[in-house]
């Protein structure tokens, strides 16, 4: 059997060792940490422990032995129980037999020996554990061939994956999800096994599947994740809004993308951009409005008319029924949802004025908006893409020429509400905010410089205008 004693450099394992011995019991490394260590990920910070016994009990025990005996979390209704130290969680569990029943998640639990604990586990490549015990320290305990699927980058239960699957329907999601973060294939029957039980997807929790959702935007290339959640009809449950946006109409021979693959593209895309988990959904959520608003037009041809729009309204419907935040990030996808037509008509012709007020209206996610429009050019036509990319660049240009000159982004009006009141010996009325309104239009149409003198004597000049007489 190979041995990975370098895999347990970390005197922790040292510690859970002594443990075991002083308890008289067998424990083992699996999962997550074994498997990233022999695809050379770096080292995760969260180890599970199985133990061949009581999984609390070596938890005590190994606090014991730690300087400052660190706090034991115990999961009675698990059998688990966790503690923390320096910067690495251990997660503790003792060996078990379960079978899941068919409503829940929650398993009835048996004890049972490490290869019953490796058999309920997802796939052969999280099944794979390393010794912690005396006679066998570092040693890999593989039944189901874990080590070679590792290799061959294949996703497979180490059980019939109708039994897995049905066991914990989210090891559904997990297997998309480390295929699109792995870059490994799903192997044939255990997605023929995904595509039967897919609608068992509806007992997990909303929580979940975000999370598993948030990785798979986080991979490389997202859209291998969707295309297999699309492929084994796991979407349908848990964004409609994607599926709604796939097929292509024609009438009188008039054709539109297909706008779901097209998203997927934009995700792909954008993620060579940024990192940023919600600039991602933003790529992922920019168009589904365009599914309630297609209209065939007789002289317009396919329109989407205010997608835009629909598409921010559909954010907060999607984000409240996964349980999303709704606070701060939320809006920012609704935001650049909503803006996510601005820069592209703008590049077809750069004026000082549009720029000025895309700044404006995107304030301090101009960049942002930016990098999302930049990733929707999907046009296979290259001269195009290469004209839609320059001007992509000049209108980048152009925003910070302007921004250096005018400073619209964090837009102060050069003149506030008091001094005009001040000024006209006004109360709080509708001329301040006509005149606060106009100001800032004459600076956003480039008609006067973002500055205090000028301002205030547009100001002078607007009043006169409507009438009003300053009190000296
Ligand atoms: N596991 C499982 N079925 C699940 C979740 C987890 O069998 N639905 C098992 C797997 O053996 C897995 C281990 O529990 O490796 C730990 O789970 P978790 O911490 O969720 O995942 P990791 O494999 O550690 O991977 P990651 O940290 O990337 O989620």
């Amino acid at each position: 059997m190979p041995q990975y004693p370098t895999a347990l450099q970390n005197p922790i394992f040292r510690t859970i060792f002594k443990a075991s011995k002083n308890l008289n019991l067998e424990s083992y490394v699996i999962g997550g940490y074994v498997r990233d260590f022999l695809l050379k990920r770096g080292d995760a910070k969260d180890i599970d422990i199985v133990a061949v016994g009581s999984g609390i009990d070596l938890a005590e025990e190994v606090s014991k032995l730690l300087p400052g005996k660190p706090k034991v979390s115990v999961f009675k209704t698990y059998g688990t129980a966790m503690l923390k130290s320096g910067g690495i969680e251990l997660e503790f569990v003792g060996a078990r037999k379960e079978s899941y029943s068919e409503e829940s998640r929650n398993p009835a639990v048996e004890n049972g020996t490490l290869e019953d604990d490796q058999n309920r586990r997802d796939f052969t490549i999280n099944a794979l554990a390393l010794s912690l015990s005396d006679e066998n320290f570092g040693e890999l305990l593989d039944p189901f061939n874990g080590i070679e699927d590792l290799q061959k980058k294949i996703i497979r239960t180490p059980l019939d994956p109708n039994i897995t699957y049905s066991d914990d329907p989210l090891r559904m999601l997990r297997a998309i999800r480390f295929a699109t973060q792995l870059d490994f294939i799903i192997e044939k029957e255990s997605l023929e096994a995904i595509t039967r039980n897919a609608e068992r997807i509806k007992i997990i929790s909303k929580e979940r599947i975000v999370d598993e959702l948030n990785k798979i935007l986080l991979s490389d290339v997202p859209s291998k994740g969707f295309a297999l959640l699309h492929k084994t009809g796991l979407l349908p449950f848990i964004l409609p809004e994607l599926i709604a946006l796939q097929g292509i109409d024609e009438k009188e021979g008039q054709t539109h993308k297909d706008n779901f693959w097209h998203t997927l593209e934009v995700v792909d895309n954008i993620s060579k951009a940024t990192d940023d988990l919600w600039l991602r959904w933003a790529a992922l959520l920019h168009d589904i409005g365009k599914a309630p608003t297609k209209r065939f037009d007789k002289k317009l041809g396919w329109t989407f008319h205010a997608h835009e729009f629909v598409g921010a309204k559909m954010v907060y419907k999607l984000f409240k029924r996964l349980k999303m935040p709704l606070n701060e990030k939320m809006k920012f996808v609704q935001k650049m949802v909503l803006m996510s037509s601005r820069p592209i008509v703008l590049a077809s012709e750069v004026t000082d004025s549009a720029v000025r007020r895309l700044i404006f209206d995107a304030g301090e996610n101009v960049e942002d908006l930016m990098t999302l429009c930049e990733a929707d050019i999907t046009t296979k036509n290259p001269k195009k893409f290469k004209k839609y990319h320059a001007n992509f660049q000049l209108v980048r240009d152009k925003i910070v020429e302007v921004e250096e000159r005018d400073q619209v982004r964090n837009f102060q009006p050069p003149v506030t509400g008091e001094e005009i009141m001040e000024t006209f010996n006004l109360k709080p009325s509708r001329e301040i905010g006509i005149i606060k309104d106009a100001i800032k239009e004459a600076i956003l149409e480039g008609e006067i410089p973002n500055e205090y003198e000028a301002a205030k004597e547009f100001m002078l000049k607007k009043a006169a205008e409507i009438g009003l007489k300053t009190v000296n």
